[in-house]
């Protein structure tokens, strides 16, 4: 359809989670004029499901013996070799002043005791380091902060558009984006600068711990506008979701500082799960655990057993330190206090992304990115436990200052000179077939064979549709974003952090210690 209205600002931020808000604040801070776009209401994303905490090493919180070198040592050996270290230096070094931004804003951490904040331990950390609000609650008020700053400085926020694609200049840099409005009308943002926060894309899986919103469309936006992606084979799957059979959508999640506090993975027969499989037992980083998991539940004696069972009946006060779960649980009849709760693996983390730097530009001109949808190399091929968090604060910062200098210097396009793309029809495939191939064949223990049915499923199941709604827009969204990670996961023959194949179990360095760059091709493939 052609656009029937038009607006424009300085900055266009898609997504009002952690990275989108925080580059917003800080943008309007430095005098632009800003708009954030939000495809459902502000406070919706994926930021306030975020439990744990955040990772980071603060200066006046006497972390005995810990350091920031040490949490960036943590990281990049959860990395598994893919981190790239200056990116994680960056971030990591920005978290302290990150944090206290947050805290002067308004945030409220758990105490442990006058002047001293709470601190946890989650998968690879080295130390208790991991600082968390509510219990196990710390995204929600992470997000409860930044919306409440955004509402009293008056942030412009359009609810409820969905961004579709990028408008270009013929030099081919992006000055504002293609929309939809609530009611499908199309309409056309315009700015020099468009940063992208949109999250992530759990919602390619069946079972994920993310919301309904995480369907890949920043970077379904950002390979259509030119930009390169790199990393996309690494789906982080979170080890602990609550497990209730059949389970679709968002599953609760189980928080990892559960385990940080001291409660044990077993299998059905009452076996640890971990034993011998790596010296940080129940506290190895994230990707080991959830692999142990599910070879524990392909062997065993039942068959394919669904899920495992996490014992935390020795931790004193579950309900007061993990309300979140706490109550969870107890909505499917467990009480953590006095039973095993039932856990299985689900999709939660993309390491992989727009390539971008730590300050959120890209290879396009015009376009930023941060936050789960940016590949900054802070994650490598396996994210450390709550780091995301940190990130987004961290990097919207940073997006911010980069997006105000390159308008200072005059670098950017005008946005006249932009025009939105020739609406034509892009493959749409069926979401609860893709969700099904997706988690059959591209989860934990992929193989050439698996990969190859996926993508002929895949092929069959598309349509060319011209994108008239959001549903229409989030499911083309999917479906390149699948079609982007299944290439990149037949190609790398071996297995790294998330990426696990069960042809190529081992680590192959001597080929494979390089990250793939995936760019579409003119033509759109
Ligand atoms: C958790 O609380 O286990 C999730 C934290 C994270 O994904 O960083």
């Amino acid at each position: 359809k052609t656009p029937v209205w038009e607006a424009r600002a300085d900055l266009l931020v898609l997504g009002s989670g952690v990275a989108g808000l925080t580059a917003a604040l800080r943008a309007q801070e430095l005098g632009l004029r800003v708009l954030v776009v939000t495809k459902a209401a502000v406070e919706d994303g994926n930021t306030r499901w975020a439990q744990g905490g955040v990772a980071v090493v603060l200066d006046d919180q006497h972390d005995e013996g810990d350091s920031v070198a040490r949490h960036v040592e943590d990281t990049l050996i959860a990395g598994a070799g893919l981190c790239e270290p200056d990116a994680v230096a960056a971030i990591l070094h920005g978290g302290p002043k990150a944090v206290s931004w947050l805290r002067e804003v308004g945030a409220r951490f758990d105490p442990a005791a006058p002047g001293l904040l709470a601190r946890t331990r989650e998968g690879g950390h080295s130390a208790f380091r991991v600082i968390h609000a509510g219990g196990d609650a710390t995204g929600a008020e992470v997000e409860r902060t930044l919306v409440a700053e955004a509402t009293g400085r008056r942030l412009p926020v359009l609810e409820r558009h969905i961004a579709l694609d990028a408008l270009l200049t013929p030099l081919g840099d992006v000055a504002g984006v293609t929309v939809l409005d609530p009611n499908g009308v199309p309409g056309v943002l315009r700015a020099p600068a468009v940063l992208l926060a949109t999250g992530g894309l759990g919602q390619l899986y069946q079972a994920t711990s993310n919301p309904e919103i995480a369907t890949g469309d920043g970077l379904a936006l950002a390979l259509r506008a030119g930009a390169q992606a790199a990393d996309l084979e690494f789906v982080q799957f979170h080890p602990t979701v609550l497990y209730t059979p059949g389970a679709r959508g968002r599953c609760p999640l189980v928080t990892e500082a559960v385990r940080g506090e001291g409660a044990v993975l077993l299998d059905g027969a009452g076996e640890s799960v971990m034993r011998g499989v790596h010296p940080l037992l129940d506290l190895a980083p994230r990707d080991v655990v959830s692999a142990a998991i599910t070879r524990r539940m392909v062997e065993a004696p039942s068959g394919v057993d669904d899920h495992v069972f996490l014992d935390a009946t020795a931790i004193a006060e579950f309900a007061s330190r993990f309300p979140t779960v706490h109550a969870a649980c107890r909505a499917i009849g467990v009480d953590p206090a006095r039973d095993p709760i039932p856990v299985a693996p689900a999709a939660h983390f993309a390491c992989g992304g727009v390539l971008a730097g730590t300050d959120g530009r890209t290879g396009v001109r015009g376009l930023y990115a941060a936050g789960e949808v940016a590949r900054t190399g802070l994650h490598g091929a396996n994210r450390l436990a709550s780091n995301s968090l940190l990130e987004g604060l961290v990097a919207g910062t940073a997006a911010a200052d980069a997006v105000a200098a390159d308008l200072a210097t005059g670098s950017l396009a005008d946005p006249r000179q932009a025009s939105a793309p020739r609406p034509r029809p892009v493959p749409v495939a069926e979401r609860d077939a893709l969700q099904r191939v997706m988690s059959r064949y591209a989860a934990i223990g992929r193989d050439s064979d698996g990969l190859a049915v996926l993508g002929s499923v895949l092929d069959l199941s598309i349509e060319d549709k011209l994108v008239r709604s959001h549903r229409e827009a989030e499911d083309a969204a999917l479906t390149l974003v699948a079609q982007a990670l299944v290439a990149a996961a037949g190609r790398r023959t071996e297995s790294r952090g998330c990426h696990v194949r069960a042809d190529f179990p081992e680590r192959d360095d001597a080929t494979w210690q390089r990250s793939q760059l995936i760019r579409l091709s003119p033509s759109g493939q």
